[in-house]
């Protein structure tokens, strides 16, 4: 099926992120129709009925989350952007930023003028000073244009944005430890409930939305819906709570392949033809071993494992919402697809992981805090050869025991530190206790640093 980009349209064009470019390809237009001849519920319902999901990785549907907001609140209700994009080998939210910021700013108008918000914070990571600078631009010919300020075009609706930049550390995107920094505090997520639409910045009502969520936003008030649903996979008839995987996405592919790149395509490409099509191959003339399909905490895919009744492998799964899940992943995440060649140690790609979620965790819960240095350390002992036969259970019983749901810590992070370990030790067992056994001598070759556009 051909498919022409649409979030990524604009990107390559000279000049992509100033506003005469984007005005000549119709930008903003949506924006000023729907203020126009659209009342902010009806922004709310058609965003809600068009199916989109949130692409920061849990993926909630976005305009479900916009009516928890309490029904006539004299305000103020904020939208904070999440654009601290820290999941390792994900830049989709920075391609956005730094080459079509304003396809962004326009989804946070529409957002902002559904849910009746005169304010959005941009909490946009540190390390990103390219993105922050080029959208600083961009919102200052916003409001030299009119589109930003108050009483936008005689409507009276006021808006302005904030850019805000993060404090350099993976849970600023947690959405309560971002609200927390923003707030000026340490960035320890609250717990929940309340969720920050009720309660959430300066403890007032609060929508967070992720980068591409927003952009999708303006594509969909720009498309409409058909054309949204068009694209993607609808929901599986057999699961009364799925729905659907509609619309484009941003998949970023890096690790071991030969071109890694940020590419948009239709919901529901399989990991193989992402990787062999769109990424080039794996690198070196090597196959693949391991993938992480959405970020380092869904954790792995083993690219041999047969799936059941079938000739096909855990390479051929889709990349929706429910694809990963099927093969003991814990979703479509970010939908950063990382590849680990076979001539790549898993015990030193693991110990990699295990050092970032250690370094990561913000240490408020004792599962989490302590969970994740156990792990760490168990890993390093193994990949000096040191393990001891016993260690491989305890990795997985560690794992097990310190996600988020049998409710013993407060947000996802620990979660996501498990999947990986669980994952890299039930799936690819047999190397593990080869490294057991050899005491420290393998055939396989340290993980190197992994190959991404953004990290
Ligand atoms: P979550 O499932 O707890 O929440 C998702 C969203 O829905 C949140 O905005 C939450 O406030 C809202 N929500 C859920 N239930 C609600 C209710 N009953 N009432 C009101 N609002 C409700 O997931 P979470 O912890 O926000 O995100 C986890 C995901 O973040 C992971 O799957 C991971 O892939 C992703 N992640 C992304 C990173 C990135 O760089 N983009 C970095 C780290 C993690
Ligand atoms: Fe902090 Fe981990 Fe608890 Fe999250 S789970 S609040 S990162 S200690």
């Amino acid at each position: 099926m051909s498919f022409e980009p649409v979030l990524l349209a604009r990107i390559n064009k000279p000049d992509s992120p100033k506003l005469e470019g984007y005005r000549a390809d119709g930008g903003y237009a949506t924006f000023e129709r729907a203020l126009k001849e659209k009342k902010p519920e009806e922004v709310t319902a058609q965003v809600k009925d068009s199916g989109l999901r949130g692409r920061g990785g849990a993926g909630f549907p976005t305009g479900l989350k916009w009516t928890f907001l309490p029904k006539d609140h004299p305000g103020p209700i904020y939208l904070c952007v999440n654009a601290d994009e820290s999941e390792p080998c994900t830049y989709n939210n920075r391609i956005l930023m730094e080459k079509d910021p304003h396809q962004v700013l326009e989804g946070i108008m529409l957002a902002c003028y559904a849910i009746k918000s005169r304010c959005a914070y941009f909490y946009i990571r540190y390390e990103y000073g390219t993105a922050y600078r080029t959208l600083q631009a961009a919102v200052d010919e916003c409001y030299a244009a009119g589109l930003l300020g108050k009483n936008i075009h005689g409507s009276g609706f006021d808006l302005d944005i904030f850019l805000h930049r993060g404090a350099g550390a993976y849970i600023c995107g947690e959405e309560t430890g971002l609200i927390e920094s923003l707030e000026g505090k340490r960035a320890w997520p609250r717990i929940k409930p309340p969720f920050p639409a009720i309660e959430g910045a300066f403890r007032k009502p609060t929508i967070v939305n992720n980068v591409e969520t927003l952009a999708c936003v303006t594509q969909v008030m720009k498309r409409g819906n058909d054309w949204f649903k068009s694209l993607g996979v609808p929901p599986d008839p057999k699961n009364p709570r799925d729905a659907g995987s509609y619309g484009p996405k941003l998949y970023t592919i890096a690790g071991h392949v030969n071109t890694p790149k940020c590419v948009e395509l239709p919901m529901g490409i399989t990991i193989r033809d992402l990787v062999d099509k769109h990424g080039g191959g794996v690198w070196k003339g090597r196959k693949a071993k391991a993938v992480n399909p959405g970020g380092l905490s869904m954790g792995f895919v083993d690219v041999n494992a047969k799936l059941k009744d079938s000739d096909l492998t855990e390479y051929d799964i889709p990349l929706d919402f429910n694809g990963p899940g099927k093969v003991q992943c814990l979703g479509l995440g970010t939908a950063a697809v990382t590849v680990i060649d076979d001539e790549t140690s898993m015990v030193d790609v693991l110990h990699n992981v295990c050092q970032f979620f250690s370094h990561e965790s913000c240490g408020q819960c004792t599962p989490c805090r302590e969970g994740t240095g156990w792990m760490l350390k168990i890993v390093d002992r193994l990949r000096r050869g040191q393990g001891r036969k016993e260690d491989l259970d305890i990795l997985v019983e560690v794992s097990d025991r310190i996600g988020i749901m049998p409710g013993t810590t407060i947000c996802g992070l620990s979660d996501g530190a498990g999947w990986p370990v669980k994952t890299a030790i039930r799936k690819f067992r047999a190397e593990f206790e080869a490294a057991i056994k050899g005491g420290g001598k393998s055939k396989y070759a340290k993980a190197l640093p992994l190959v991404g556009a953004g990290h």
